[in-house]
């Protein structure tokens, strides 16, 4: 894999790991295996539309890429590289707290579907700050992600030491000796920072912590129910709650007013041991269907885990790695590598499952094993 050559091990690690013995990460996808598509054939499929509204705004695709942090230490252009290809795919991307683009920066650079990834932090301050920051700028979205309360126990990340920014160690030196494309980029190209958070809090942008120090110490455990209907008022936007897994939490998220749910996991870089995405859809259609939009994030791998997702009964489906790999072995171009891909893809299945639009992708063309 290209991005695993490319990278120092420290930060390959930090995109590729997950939490434990990163069990959910892998039944993530291979959830997807465990049910079948049934298709139609002489549907008349020459031309068909990939294209559905997802909350509110029209995405030419089924799909939308999730908000990811530090993507300047991926690939020297960052949520840049990501912003600009889902324009050009016409897609929904979001970007995180710890982006390293500004708020302002990214909505500048692009007029399509935006959605800003919301960490609560100790700092109320800075909490009010980032929605003040996403209202001026024309977000599209607020996502709260609620299943990072502690950091998840990434052994991978435990061992290797990375943090945010990158900094060398003596167990990892060589390997960013041996990556001089990516350490000469890092060195040279414009400071690492974490622009939507370093007008309040250091850590991160000029002192290096670990992701789950960062967590640990900066997020507010305290957050609740009431924190998030009252984050939901002071945003008056569309509101995304991001980690959702059970029914009753769906049930709630409807009660608070949110417009979505992201059934997800953190990508399995939480709770080992949790459920996957796709797994937990059908108990939670059944629950809030129709009430809220629900969007599957994580393991989507193929355009066929979109087909299954919406199928499942989700309104689109979303995933960080499936464009992460790409953004770190080729930037902006990697990125539209992987998009145009899955677009394919995705066309190609929506053909020989012999339908024209997606909202003929319903629980009728899907049978569980
Ligand atoms: C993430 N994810 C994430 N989520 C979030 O709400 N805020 C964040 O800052 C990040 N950062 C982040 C970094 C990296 C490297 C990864 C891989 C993931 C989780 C992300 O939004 C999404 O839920 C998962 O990526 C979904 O799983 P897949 O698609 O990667 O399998
Ligand atoms: C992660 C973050 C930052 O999963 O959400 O690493």
């Amino acid at each position: 894999m290209l991005a695993k050559a490319r990278l120092p091990f420290p930060v390959f690690d930090y995109i590729d790991g997950a939490a434990d013995d990163e069990l959910t990460k892998e039944r993530n996808s291979s959830a997807y295996d465990r049910c079948d598509l049934v298709p139609d054939v002489l549907a008349g499929v020459e031309t068909i539309d990939t294209s559905c509204t997802i909350l509110g705004r029209k995405s030419a695709l089924p799909l939308m890429l999730s908000p990811t942090a530090v993507q300047r230490a991926f690939h020297w252009q960052g949520e840049t590289a990501v912003a600009k290809a889902a324009e050009k795919f016409g897609l929904w991307f979001g970007i995180s707290s710890l982006a390293t683009r500004s708020i302002e920066e990214i909505a500048d650079l692009t007029a399509g579907p935006k959605l800003f990834q919301l960490y609560v932090h100790k700092d109320a301050g800075l909490n009010t700050h980032m929605i003040e920051r996403c209202q001026a700028s024309g977000f599209d979205a607020l996502a709260l992600t609620v299943d990072t309360i502690v950091s998840g126990k990434r052994e991978r990340c435990l061992r290797s030491g990375f943090t945010t920014p990158p900094r060398f160690t003596p167990a990892s030196v060589w390997s960013y000796a041996t990556r001089p494309r990516w350490t000469m980029d890092y060195l040279l190209r414009e400071k690492f920072r974490l622009p939507n958070l370093d007008t309040h809090v250091s850590e991160g942008s000029s002192k290096a912590v670990s992701i789950a120090e960062y967590f640990n110490t900066m997020l507010d455990t305290s957050m609740d129910w009431d924190t998030a209907a009252s984050i939901r008022q002071q945003w008056g936007g569309i509101f995304v709650l991001k980690g959702v897994m059970s029914v009753g939490d769906a049930r709630r998220a409807v009660d608070i007013g949110a417009d979505a749910i992201m059934i997800s996991n953190h990508g399995g870089r939480q709770l080992d041991g949790s459920r996957s995405p796709f797994d937990q859809l059908p108990e939670i259609v059944d629950a809030v269907g129709g009430e809220i939009e629900i969007i599957c994030d994580g393991g989507v791998r193929r355009g066929t885990h979109a087909i299954k997702s919406l199928c499942a009964g989700a309104n689109a489906a979303s995933g960080g790695r499936l464009y992460l790999y790409a953004l770190a072995a080729a930037g902006q171009q990697g990125v539209e590598r992987a998009l145009g891909i899955l677009k394919d893809e995705i066309e190609r299945g929506m053909r020989l499952m012999g339908v024209n639009r997606v909202d003929q992708l319903n629980e009728n063309r899907i049978r569980w094993r």
